[in-house]
């Protein structure tokens, strides 16, 4: 059912230290960072050949990421994406195997302006799970 690795997300408490890390250390191509205030993130897209890494740094008062980069000071990785054909039936198949969905259960429109869903970390071995329509 999931399809490409869309992109990882790592959350950085120095969005122009890891742009640099990205850039300098690993040769990699690193975009501007951009505002995406209704997510409540600064990113910055590093494009690599075969998917793409986030680095997240949090946008204003209340980001959602900010409880994230309390816990872990230095950074971290936040959520992988993964691409689905078919959100809804995704959703529909998930929670018919008993995955949870966060939130109301309906997709949202992500940072891509496509629909996007979240899965619990404790039903995919820790790890927060993005679906992104494709
Ligand atoms: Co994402």
């Amino acid at each position: 059912m999931i399809g490409k690795l869309n992109h990882v997300a790592i959350v950085v408490p120095d969005l122009t230290a890891a742009t640099a890390l990205y850039r300098d250390t690993l040769g990699a191509a690193v975009s501007q960072p951009v505002d995406l205030p209704p997510h409540g993130v600064t990113v910055v897209f590093v494009t690599l050949p075969n998917t793409k890494i986030e680095l997240l740094h949090p946008f204003g008062e209340t980001s959602p990421i900010a409880g994230f980069l309390k816990k872990n000071p230095s950074g971290g990785i936040h959520h992988i994406c993964y691409e689905v054909d078919d959100i809804l039936a995704a959703r529909d198949r998930l929670k018919a195997q008993g995955a949870r969905v966060l939130g109301d259960g309906e997709p949202k429109i992500g940072a891509h302006d496509k629909p996007v869903l979240f899965l619990h970390p404790k039903d995919f071995c820790g790890t927060l799970v993005e679906l992104e329509q494709a």
